[in-house]
């Protein structure tokens, strides 16, 4: 499959790429004939999704090992990147993970790093990439955001209301690039298989949710690109997870909440059953 955005050799940074739906993306991008920029902290990891696409796909596959939760890493990347004359065409902030504590335990040096990951290294890259991005007329930026930016937030938590800052920010660029050749879209999915569960030491309560409720990366990235080609501002992938949005929308928010509890403790009871 061609579009216009492979008629040139362009080049897509995708952060968090050794996993899920960074990974995803970075292969979704390759078959459609962008070289890549590849970042994320196990370099290991990263090499060999570098080279499976380098077999897979007749593209350029740079990996840049760095820590997000490193106030330098975006313009130490940049500065790489300047240094051997590449130009980045696609930016995926797709970079992130979830807590295992609440705001009140979570140790200090952990939350400050998460909100470094979460909240800050996504608009620096912005900052880095779209300026370049405008003078050349052409540019494409994909922020992996979450159905999470609609719902209330979990007890202790500050996931739900990142995800929504990022929303609302990527609207923002979106407008103030209008009509510049360069793309804003906040992806949100739902609960998708990576591993992003694991990782929060939740992955059998993750198992015990209905399986409905499931999307694939590979459903989420085609989506995403595809709305992020259509210049959409935001993308709620899957046909179940706009469901949950519209409901999302017109129900009080303490219902939510409630429900929300109610559903945990269920998970949780059935979990230990
Ligand atoms: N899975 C879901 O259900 C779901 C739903 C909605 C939204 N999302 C969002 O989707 C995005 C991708 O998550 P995923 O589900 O694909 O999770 P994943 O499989 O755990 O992948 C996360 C990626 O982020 C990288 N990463 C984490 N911390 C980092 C750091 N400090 N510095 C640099 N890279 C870091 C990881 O690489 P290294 O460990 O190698 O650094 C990995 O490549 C996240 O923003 C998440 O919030 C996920």
């Amino acid at each position: 499959m061609t579009d216009a955005s492979t008629s040139t050799r362009r080049t897509a940074l995708v952060t968090g790429a050794s996993a899920g739906i960074g990974e995803a993306f970075a292969e979704h991008l390759a078959a459609r004939g962008f070289d890549l920029v590849l970042t994320a902290r196990r370099l290991e990891v990263l090499r060999e999704v570098a080279e499976g696409i380098q077999r897979r796909h007749d593209v350029d596959c740079r990996v840049i090992p760095a820590d997000l939760a490193d106030p330098e890493a975006p313009r130490r990347i940049f500065y790489e990147l300047a240094r051997d004359e590449i130009e980045i065409d696609v930016l995926v902030n797709n970079a992130g993970h979830g807590l295992r504590e609440t705001l009140l335990t979570q140790d200090w040096r952990e939350v400050a790093d998460f909100m470094e990951v979460m909240s800050v290294a996504w608009l620096h890259f912005m900052q880095l990439a779209m300026p370049s991005m405008i003078e050349r007329g052409w540019g494409r930026v994909a922020n992996i955001a979450s159905l999470a930016a609609f719902a209330p937030e979990s007890p202790g938590s500050l996931y739900s209301g990142i995800k929504a800052q990022m929303v609302s920010t990527s609207r923002g660029m979106r407008n103030l690039v209008r009509g510049s050749g360069v793309h804003v879209t906040a992806i949100c999915p739902g609960y998708t298989h990576t591993e992003f569960h694991a990782r929060l030491g939740i992955a059998d309560l993750a198992q015990k949710m209905p399986k409905w409720m499931w999307q694939n990366r590979d459903e989420v990235v085609a989506e995403g690109w595809r709305a992020c080609e259509r210049n959409r501002p935001v993308v709620v992938t899957g046909a179940v997870n706009k469901i949950l949005r519209s409901v999302l929308a017109v129900t009080p928010t303490r219902l939510v909440e409630r429900q929300m509890l109610k559903s945990v403790a269920d998970v949780r009871s059935r979990g230990r059953g």
